[in-house]
C-alpha cells in the first residue's frame, strides 16, 4: 500500500506530495470530506464546525493546491467556505507547482435560491469571479449575477455530466475537487464523474441518532448496486486517519 507524501511540518499538509493525473473531456475529479468516528460530517447547530482538528484543516485547506477548479453545492455555503478560496499560502504553493491562478470556485444549484451577500461572493480579493451553475428553470436570486459568473448547463436540473464537458473544454479545467456536500456528492458519484474519495476520521463522537453523512441520495442504493471502493492510502497525522480511495466504475477521462 502506497503512502502518501506526509510531511513533519506542522505547516504542512498529508497530501502535498500528491501527483495526479489530468482528464481530458472531462476532469479528473476527487472528494474531499472529513467525518467523526460516528461518521458525521456536522454537526445539529454550528457551533460544532470545524469537527476536525489542526492538521485534517491543514490539509483540507492546502489540497486546492492540485486542483484547476473547487466545486461545492449551493447548501454548503454559509459554512465559510470561504476562508480558504485565497490565501499567501495558497498562491505561494500553487506558484511552485506552475500555476499562477486560484482554483475557479464552481457552485451548483438548481433552484438558483444563492444569498448574493455569502462571502465567497464578496472576497474582493480573490482573482476570479465565482461561477454559479444553474439549469434553464433556474429562479436564480436577484443580484446574484453581479457577484458571480451565471452559467446555464440542463434543462430542470444542472446536468453534471455537461458541466464536466464544459469545465474541461472550456474553461481548461483538468482536475477538480469536490468539497460537497453531502447531496452533490450522491450526484456526481452516481454519474460516475468521481474518480477519488478522500475522507478523513476525526477522533471525536457527536452522537446525534441520525447524523448527516458524506454521501446522500434521497434512497439508499440496491445492496447489490453498492458503490465499491478500492483503498489506496491510509494515513495517521496528530490522531487523525486520513483515507484515500479510488472509485471504482468512474466514467473513463479520455
Ligand atoms: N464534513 C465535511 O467534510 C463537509 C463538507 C462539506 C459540507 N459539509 C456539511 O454538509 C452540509 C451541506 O451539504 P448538503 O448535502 O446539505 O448540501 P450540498 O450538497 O452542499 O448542496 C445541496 C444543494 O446543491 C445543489 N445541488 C446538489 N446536487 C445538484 C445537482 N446534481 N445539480 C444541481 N444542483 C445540485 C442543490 O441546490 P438548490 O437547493 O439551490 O437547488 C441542492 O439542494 C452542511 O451541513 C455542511 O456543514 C460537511
Amino acid at each position: 500500500m502506497t503512502q502518501p507524501g506526509r510531511t513533519q511540518d506542522d505547516s504542512g499538509g498529508v497530501y502535498d506530495d500528491l501527483k495526479l493525473p489530468s482528464g481530458t473531456w472531462r476532469p479528473y475529479t476527487a472528494i474531499q470530506m472529513v467525518m467523526t468516528v460516528d461518521g458525521a460530517i456536522t454537526g445539529p447547530t454550528a457551533d460544532y464546525w470545524p469537527i476536525s482538528l489542526d492538521a485534517d484543516q491543514r490539509t483540507f485547506r492546502r489540497f486546492r493546491i492540485h486542483f484547476d477548479a473547487v466545486l461545492h453545492g449551493a447548501r454548503t455555503l454559509g459554512m465559510r467556505v470561504d476562508r480558504y478560496m485565497w490565501s499567501a499560502e495558497l498562491q505561494r504553493e500553487r506558484r511552485r507547482r506552475g500555476l499562477d491562478s486560484p482554483p475557479l470556485f464552481i457552485v451548483v444549484s438548481n433552484s438558483g435560491q444563492i444569498d448574493p451577500n455569502d462571502r465567497v461572493f464578496q472576497r474582493r480579493s480573490y482573482p476570479i469571479r465565482p461561477v454559479v451553475v444553474v439549469p434553464e428553470t433556474a429562479d436564480v436570486t436577484p443580484g446574484l449575477a453581479d457577484v458571480a459568473e451565471i452559467v446555464t448547463i440542463g434543462m430542470d436540473s444542472v446536468d453534471l455530466d455537461g458541466l464536466m464537458r464544459y469545465l474541461a473544454a472550456e474553461r481548461s479545467v483538468r482536475r477538480l475537487v469536490c468539497e460537497g456536500g453531502a447531496i452533490l456528492n450522491y450526484y456526481m458519484l452516481t454519474a460516475g464523474l468521481v474518480d477519488e474519495f478522500f475522507i478523513t476520521v476525526t477522533p471525536s463522537i457527536i452522537g446525534e441518532p441520525r447524523p448527516r453523512t458524506a454521501v446522500e441520495g434521497a434512497a439508499a442504493l440496491p445492496h447489490d448496486e453498492l458503490q465499491q471502493l478500492k483503498l489506496i492510502s491510509t494515513a495517521t497525522h496528530e490522531g487523525e486517519v486520513f483515507l484515500r480511495y479510488r472509485v471504482c466504475g468512474a466514467c473513463p477521462l479520455a
